[in-house]
């Protein structure tokens, strides 16, 4: 499949925009202050917070901010399907546990077995999906701008 361009000029703090590459869904996120904040504090939550299994990410993106997975700090770019069998998570980026447990800071559900991620992407306590939410290949063409593929 062909690279496909995103301008993020519209995106806001707490928005998604969605496209699509090879036929996936492609998620790309302004993330607030406030979940950027509460990123780094979950880690004995997390099956894999360092995303050390380089399957689940091009190696590029945990250069700059590891435990964020993205190439620019507020923005996190996904795949947006579960690890687990490939349903469609749902984003509850704000932060606000109910009805889930207290401990988790919002992030991606998954209504088919339960799974949870962070606004990462990072699989999130004892859930079925084995890894983190893959991380497509993508550049900054400009700081706006955002090339997948
Ligand atoms: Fe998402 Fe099973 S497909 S938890």
């Amino acid at each position: 499949g062909a690279p496909v361009t995103v301008d993020i000029t519209p995106l806001e703090a707490g928005q998604r925009l969605v496209r699509e590459w090879r036929g996936q869904p492609i998620w790309i996120v302004r993330r607030t202050e406030a979940i950027l904040e509460a990123l780094p504090t979950l880690d004995d939550h997390l099956r894999d917070p360092m995303s050390e299994n380089p399957d689940q990410q091009p190696e590029y993106v945990l250069e700059e901010f590891r435990e964020l997975r993205s190439i620019k700090r507020e923005v996190s770019v996904l795949v947006g399907l579960c690890t687990h069998l490939g349903c469609s998570p749902e984003m509850k980026a704000e932060i606000r546990p109910e009805p889930f447990d207290t401990a988790w800071k919002g992030g991606y559900f998954c209504p088919c077995h339960k799974s949870k991620f962070d606004m990462a992407g990072r699989v999130y306590d004892g859930v079925p999906a084995p890894t983190n939410l893959l991380v497509p290949p993508h550049f900054y063409a400009d700081d706006n701008t955002i090339v997948i593929g």
